[in-house]
């Protein structure tokens, strides 16, 4: 047996998220102050990116990546799926690993991602990873020791790989562990869509900021605007100091600044809801993620307005500077009548209803919304160009594309 050496960049993302995941880093690399090309990803699933490591292209993905959950460095791999055998894998291994954090003193933190398939409960896996990690940088001199809360740096151990060939992979987490969390939404909705979600929908929408407007509907906390803006950009969601770069010997030569890559780009975007108490919420989540103020004052629009008495007209009128720009993308995610207790079974599918009466009004416009409501679609009434099936925190759904 013995563990085998990995060296990949591993992207997570949300179930049936790989096509997108990939498509977005290709541009973004593309962008990239690097001269540096992706190679074509191992696919493992359908929500599974695997990078040969390169740590240009790990920068780029920890720092502007936004369609995946979780970023990380395949370090080694084990067969073991009981504690002593993976142990005494992981040891040597992992004592031979010049990639390992340096430094006198680190405090780091186990992470344990799925991991059924292992003989152990995750508590005794972390604890095994843990002192393995202790053993193997003792000898350089490395006092390492658990820290919870802010660790240096965070080490991910989980079951991975082809139903046939499952292994024990042990990484570091580079990706500032949970990446829905941007850090800059101040109030949540009653049912808000994930940053990763809301980025996913958006990319399928084929939004091209430079020649289209985008319009929320139905904005809530306004989480689809903020990402649609955010990518057009090319913004970053993470920052080098943030990240366990300081503590990893390969990051050392890279940028600590993340400029925007489409720097110019000036999106138009219109973020409505019919409920004013959403309002403010919108706003000072606007404000956090730094997209208020004069310089977006004509490329974000806020506004209470109802979806069944949306006109061309009111979009013309709201959002002046879209003028002469192509027909746009509605982006959105309805309410699904899950969490949604107030409104009823007869009035949400009236809505649905009323919605693509009122969508189709939009001649050369395009709709993408995540919908986790199985009757949505009929009673929309038109016929999807594009579905396909989506979870957003645990609700099962699906992303809707619709040409009009
Ligand atoms: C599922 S939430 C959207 C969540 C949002 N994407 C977010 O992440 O915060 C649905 C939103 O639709 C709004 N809504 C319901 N009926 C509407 C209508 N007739 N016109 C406009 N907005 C409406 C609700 O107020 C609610 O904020």
């Amino acid at each position: 047996m013995g563990a085998k050496r990995c060296d990949d960049l591993r992207l997570t993302g949300s179930g049936g998220s790989n096509r997108v995941m990939e498509a977005e880093f290709k541009r973004l690399v593309m962008r990239s102050p690097f001269q540096v090309r992706v190679e074509k990803p191992l696919r493992e699933g359908d929500a599974t990116l695997l990078y040969p490591f390169d740590a240009r292209i790990a920068w780029v993905a920890a720092c502007y990546h936004r369609t995946s959950s979780r970023i990380s460095w395949d370090l080694c791999s084990s067969e073991a799926v009981r504690l002593e055998p993976l142990y005494a894998d992981l040891l040597p291994a992992l004592s031979a690993d010049d990639r390992l954090p340096g430094g006198k003193h680190l405090r780091f933190s186990v992470e344990v991602g799925a991991s059924t398939d292992f003989e152990a409960g995750p508590l005794q896996l972390r604890g095994v990873v843990k002192n393995a990690i202790v053993e193997a940088l003792t000898p350089r001199g490395v006092t390492a020791e658990i820290e919870a809360d802010s660790p240096d740096v965070v080490f991910v151990a989980r079951r991975a790989g082809p139903a046939e060939a499952r292994r024990t992979v042990v990484g570091i987490d580079i990706g500032g562990g949970a990446r829905h969390r941007r850090g800059a939404r101040v109030a949540m909705g009653p049912a808000p869509l994930r940053e990763t979600m809301a980025a996913q929908l958006i990319i399928l929408s084929r939004w091209d900021a430079r020649t289209e407007p985008l319009v929320d509907p139905m904005a809530g906390g306004g989480t689809i605007p903020i990402e649609a803006a955010g990518l057009a950009a090319g913004a970053a969601i993470r920052k080098p100091p943030d990240l366990a770069f300081g503590h990893l010997a390969a990051f050392k030569d890279m940028p600590r600044d993340v400029p925007d890559l489409f720097p110019g780009t000036v999106p138009r975007i219109l973020s409505l809801d019919v409920d004013p108490a959403r309002i403010p919420a919108m706003v000072g989540n606007l404000r956090a993620a730094g997209l208020t103020g004069p310089s977006h004052e004509d490329s974000i629009v806020i506004a209470e307005q109802d979806v069944c008495a949306l006109t061309p007209e009111y979009i013309e009128r709201m959002l002046p500077a879209a003028r002469g720009m192509k027909p746009g993308v509605f982006c959105f995610n309805p309410p699904y009548g899950v969490r949604m207790g107030a409104l009823d079974d007869k009035k949400l599918l009236a809505l649905y209803s009323d919605m693509g009466r009122v969508l189709a009004r939009f001649k050369g416009w395009r709709a993408a919304c995540f919908v986790a409501n199985p009757q949505f679609i009929e009673v929309f009434g038109h016929a999807p160009i594009m579905t396909k099936p989506a979870t957003n925190a645990e609700l099962r759904g699906n992303f809707l594309v619709y040409q009009f």
